[in-house]
């Protein structure tokens, strides 16, 4: 029998130096999208997967990540005094129970491979997922729980994949496709962000993957790839390369790059939009801005 998905790493030691000066004392994880952080819609998507152990790789000055997610009886207190129970369920619903969450350090940001193999002690011989907390996909069957459905079906690695405009492809890793099954593809190869025109297929990885053991074993060569970083993209390739199944899955729903200023806007305008208590105020004030705008013109 194929073993279960049990386990998942979020590596979130990254400097986030696209968002300084906010990330010089905020993790990047912990800035918010209208009112939860983005390391909470990470979770609850693992959680939605079926993950029963979260593990972070975290790096000097994420503490306030920790924090997140530890019991504030002080906070509890006050709340239940006030007799704010909704608050209150919503700050319990953010406990992490004892011994669900385990956190490792990657002392030097030598890339998203090395954060992951950061991670190798605590994956036994089993596979395991990877979230990316600033890839935010708004979905109706979480992106994780439908990856975990096919791979149930197929084993082997497998990583989420949307098609990009081929301007953006050199922005990430991309996928040298053999078949294409519509919803899954099987692959031939990947390049990590490959010069303009040299894309082998505009499928771009994006950060949710479902991975084996034998990627961790080639993470331990260490080899740094493309931006001089040690790359994940590259030792799942050189998985594949001893013979190992690597799928691209085409998932349902929205991406947000919210590790660009950008996407994290559009991202915020998105889930503000989405929510009954914000919507009309918010699309008032959009269409009131838009008319400006053209009126300007
Ligand atoms: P990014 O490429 O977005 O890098 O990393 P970053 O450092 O977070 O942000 P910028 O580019 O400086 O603004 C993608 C994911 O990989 C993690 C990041 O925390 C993020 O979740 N990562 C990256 C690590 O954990 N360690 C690294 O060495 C690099």
């Amino acid at each position: 029998m194929r073993n279960k998905l049990t386990k998942a790493i979020f590596p979130v030691a990254g400097l986030g130096t696209r968002f300084l000066p906010a990330t010089k004392s905020v993790p990047k994880e912990i800035m918010t999208l209208v009112d939860r952080p983005l390391v909470q819609y990470a979770i609850d998507e693992a959680r939605a997967a079926g993950i029963k152990e979260f593990i972070f790789v975290t790096s000097r000055g994420k503490g306030a990540l920790e924090d997140y997610f530890d019991t504030a009886p002080q906070l509890e207190q006050e709340l239940r005094k006030k007799g704010k129970d909704e608050l209150l369920e919503i700050l319990k619903s953010t406990n992490m129970d004892s011994g669900e969450i385990a956190y490792t350090r990657q002392n030097k940001a030598l890339g998203l491979g090395h954060a992951v193999w950061c991670a190798r002690r605590l994956i036994a011989n089993e596979p395991f997922a990877v979230i990316l907390p600033d890839d935010v996909i708004a979905a109706e069957k979480p992106c994780l729980a439908q990856m975990v459905e096919a791979f149930a079906e197929t084993g082997g690695n497998m990583v989420a994949a949307m098609e990009v405009p081929e301007k953006d492809a050199c922005a990430y890793g991309v996928l040298d496709v053999k078949e294409d099954m519509g919803r899954m593809v099987s692959t031939k190869g990947m390049v990590e962000k490959p010069k303009l025109g040299e894309a082998p297929s505009n499928l771009a990885v994006i950060g949710r993957y479902i991975l084996t053991p034998t990627v961790l074993q080639k993470l331990n060569k260490k080899k740094t790839g493309a931006g001089g970083e040690i790359q994940l993209t590259d030792a799942i390739d050189a998985a594949r390369d001893e013979g190992e199944d690597v799928f691209g899955f085409r998932f349902e729903g929205r991406r947000f790059d919210c590790g660009s200023k950008s996407g994290f806007l559009r991202a915020t305008v998105a889930f503000a939009l989405d929510r009954p208590d914000l919507r009309d105020d918010l699309q008032a004030y959009i269409n009131e801005i838009a008319h400006s705008a053209k009126a300007a013109e």
